[in-house]
């Protein structure tokens, strides 16, 4: 279980949640992203990527995918959006097939 606080602001972290890579980034005004952890493009680690309020960018290929909906700005394949919350406790809880903290 991490704190949202563990990811420091404006970068993003990789974990596994059921089995899944998911990208959980720290965005500057303090909200919580999740998407699909691999890039779509050649497999490149998404939460390395740079972030800004709206999009991520894969530090391999500079493909851009927006994090609110997963779509790419650049022509490639569809990231998964994972619902994120951080709970009362500061807890980052990232909902793929069954809600959990992560
Ligand atoms: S692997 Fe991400 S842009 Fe190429």
């Amino acid at each position: 279980m991490i704190r949202l606080a563990d990811i420091p602001v404006g970068e993003g972290r990789a974990y596994d949640v059921d089995g899944e890579l998911v990208a959980v980034f720290h965005l500057r005004d303090g909200t919580v992203k999740a998407v699909s952890g691999i890039c779509p493009h050649a497999g490149g680690p998404l939460a390395d990527g740079l972030t800004d309020l709206r999009q991520v960018v894969c530090p391999l290929h500079q493909h851009a995918f927006d994090l609110s909906t997963g779509c790419s700005t650049t022509g490639q394949p569809d990231l998964t959006v994972y619902p994120s919350t951080v709970d009362e406790e500061g807890h980052v809880v990232v909902s793929s097939r069954t809600s959990r903290s992560v």
